[in-house]
């Protein structure tokens, strides 16, 4: 089975090419970082056009680079939401056209099933069901991953997400654009006790995150101008972890079944936060499993391996799906206060 994946729901244009057998032929990536740099975020107007403007060639260019023309492609994925709307209808119109030309099946993926999957892409032995910790920019959420469009929401953040305190930590630190991954190179640099920071619902029963009381503890302390920023970000990402930690332990207590932990979305890039979870697994006696770092970032062969395993399961979606800017994994969850701007 061969899966052309293409994703543009935020700030990365990508195309991949991805077998059935989990070899990744090709992924081709356009970061739009220098473009957003000077507005110290995603703009969504810019990343539209950029989107446009990237997203062809880099189909071209990793059909070359995989030898295969699109008619030798089984089905064409593309990321449908949730997003900014511009960006995903790029992508997705772009599917839908190649799809229609080529004459082959379209497959609707949603963004956040693809970074949920894509564990199984780099990790042949990861079977369901498994706890997923989904930290990205736009989403804090524990997962029981119970098979491919199968997903029971244990928590979800009732405000920010943990990239999205990231990024704000950066900004206010003045640290740059994108923020995770400059937080992460300043914590090396501090010292994690220094500053005083919350744990917001650490302790609570329900297994909920909150990072908005971090982020304007953060801001205050920047402001205080009595830390220096190395050490303000080491302190703040202890806390992010120390609440991740506390959550996901919360979760696994309900995750009935779970073999294993999994970590994806942005965040789980970072190296302090997989350290911490992967001792978390081994204490709790499960696995734990995080794609590699370009894997947990947005990319298309995440997509690209959503595609694989929705066909597999005979889910293909017809030329006329819509777009979603919000599109829940479980639709049955219970919205929690402030959830239904983040989830
Ligand atoms: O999954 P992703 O690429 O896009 C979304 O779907 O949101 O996640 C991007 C988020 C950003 O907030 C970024 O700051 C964060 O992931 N991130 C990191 C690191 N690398 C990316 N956060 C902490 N440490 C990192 N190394
Ligand atoms: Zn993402």
């Amino acid at each position: 089975m061969l899966i052309l994946g293409l994703e543009s729901s935020c700030d990365e244009t990508a195309a991949a090419l991805v077998t059935g057998d989990r070899r990744i032929l090709a992924h081709r990536l356009a970061g739009q970082e220098a473009q957003h740099r000077p507005f110290g975020g995603v703009v969504p107007e810019i990343a539209a056009r950029a989107h446009v403007e990237a997203l062809m060639p880099l189909i071209e260019g990793a059909l070359s680079d995989a030898g295969v023309n699109l008619r030798e492609v089984d089905a064409i994925a593309a990321t449908a939401g949730p997003g900014l709307i511009g960006g995903v209808m790029v992508g997705l119109v772009t599917g839908k056209a190649l799809a229609h030309a080529a004459g082959k099946p379209l497959v609707a993926v949603n963004h956040l099933e693809g970074h949920a999957l894509s564990p199984r892409l780099s990790d042949p032995d990861l079977a369901f069901p498994y706890l997923l910790l989904l930290v990205s920019g736009g989403h804090c959420q524990l997962l029981l991953v119970e098979g491919v469009g199968a997903y029971r929401r244990l928590a979800t953040t009732i405000d920010d997400a943990a990239g999205e305190a990231f990024d704000k930590t950066a900004k206010l630190l003045g640290l740059g654009f994108p923020g995770g991954p400059a937080v992460e190179r300043a914590a090396l640099a501090g010292n994690a006790d220094a500053v005083p920071l919350p744990r917001p619902l650490k302790g609570s029963a329900e297994p909920h995150f909150s990072f908005a009381g971090l982020k304007s503890a953060v801001s205050r302390a920047a402001d205080s101008g009595q830390w220096r920023a190395e050490d303000i970000a080491a302190s703040f990402q202890q806390a992010v972890i120390d609440c991740l930690l506390d959550r996901t332990a919360r979760a696994l207590e309900r995750a009935d079944g779970a073999t294993a932990l999994v970590v994806a979305g942005g965040v789980a890039a970072n190296q302090a936060v997989r350290g911490a979870l992967e001792r978390l697994a081994t204490a709790n006696g499960l696995r734990f499993v995080a794609p590699p770092l370009w894997l947990c970032t947005d990319n298309a062969a995440m997509i690209g391996w959503a595609g694989v395993e929705r066909f597999a399961a005979g889910l293909t979606d017809p030329l006329d799906i819509a777009a979603r800017p919000r599109w829940p994994l479980d639709p049955d969850a219970e919205t929690v206060r402030g959830a239904g701007v983040k989830a």
